[in-house]
């Protein structure tokens, strides 16, 4: 469905090259839902926001149902119809003196759409918000955290799209509210067949929605796979160090090293200065300071990139 295939992202940041996506397959597939985690600052939102035609690739390409994304204009509105962000921050992505309604159609207007109030009671139906005409003229700080992420959700719903991008989509709600949107987009999955991709650096919240998850790391996917399978069986030392911060989690693995830099990546792989692995004096460290990882392939079955497996 929407597909990266040997993408790189790269900024100038005070005067330096940031390869924030430095080389990345992923693909969400059909009524797929693919979490994407990694600690802050690892390139996630600007994968996302690539895959939607926010950003422009470097290197690499975009494609969505088959055919690269063309970056004229008129291909880039119709793709943004098809592929929607939600973001992760429902009181800063709503404006505080709009109706809900008049949020909602907000896209249906930019895009033209018949029968705009039909369209606006359905998508806040389809987002749990009912009965949808209660809701029009409400004004967000009347409304719980939970309602104005789904008014979110519902904005993006109005315009019918194939597939969502939901940017941190719970990180600024509590708990009970979490679980209520994370069941929303698993029924809207089953109900209109969408797909996902959803960005989030807590990988329990995977755990709990995602089919498969990619682990993100200074730039690159560096393990993926099926979620039961790499949550149960991490194979990549930063994915059991991510995993090892969960509650069930019998030992704690803390990371040393400075935080990722994306205008600084290291030699070898990536992740030695900061690896367990070679924290620990394995003789493997050597091999890991200097030789090159391969990316990783766009693939659904399990796969890791480090050089002790
Ligand atoms: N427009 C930009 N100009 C320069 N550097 C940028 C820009 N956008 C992102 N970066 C840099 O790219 C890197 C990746 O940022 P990104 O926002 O994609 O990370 P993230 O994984 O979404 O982090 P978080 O979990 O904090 O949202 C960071 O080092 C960031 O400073
Ligand atoms: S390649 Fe070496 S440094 Fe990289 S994750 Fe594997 S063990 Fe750690
Ligand atoms: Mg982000």
């Amino acid at each position: 469905m929407l597909e990266a295939t040997d993408l790189a992202v790269e900024f100038s940041s005070r005067g330096r090259r940031a390869r924030a996506v430095d080389g990345v397959n992923l693909a969400v597939g059909d009524g797929e839902i693919v979490a994407l985690v990694g600690e802050s600052g690892c390139g996630k939102t600007t994968l996302a926001r690539t895959l939607l035609g926010l950003e422009r690739p470097s290197s690499g390409t975009v494609s969505y149902a088959g055919s690269p994304l063309s970056y004229r204009s008129k291909a880039l509105k119709a793709h943004r119809r098809q592929v929607q962000l939600v973001l992760q921050d429902p009181m800063g992505s709503l404006n505080p003196r709009q109706t809900v309604y008049e949020a909602v159609a907000e896209g249906p207007r930019i895009h033209g759409l018949a029968d705009e109030e039909k369209v606006v009671a359905e998508a806040l139906s389809h987002a749990g918000l009912r009965p949808p005409e209660r809701f029009f003229l409400r004004y967000p700080h009347e409304l719980s955290g939970g309602q104005r992420q789904r008014v979110v959700i519902a904005g993006a719903l109005a315009l019918n799209p194939k597939v969502l991008i939901a940017d941190e989509p719970v990180a600024s709600l509590d708990a009970s509210v979490r679980g209520e949107i994370l069941a929303l987009l698993l029924r809207l999955r089953d109900d209109l067949g969408l797909s996902a991709l959803v960005v989030t650096h807590d990988l329990g919240l995977a755990w709990n929605i995602a089919d498969r998850v990619a682990v993100m790391y200074l730039g690159r996917i560096v393990e993926s796979g099926p979620t039961e399978e790499i949550l149960k069986n991490p194979q990549h030392p930063y994915t059991q160090a991510l995993l090892s911060v969960l509650p069930e989690s019998p030992k704690r693995i803390v990371l040393t090293g400075e935080p990722p830099d994306p205008t600084r990546i290291p030699t070898g792989c990536r992740f030695h200065p900061r690896c367990q692995i070679v924290a620990a004096g394995n003789p493997i460290a050597e091999k890991c300071r200097t030789d090159l990882l391969p990316i990783l392939p766009n693939k659904t079955t399990p796969q890791a990139a480090c050089h002790l497996l």
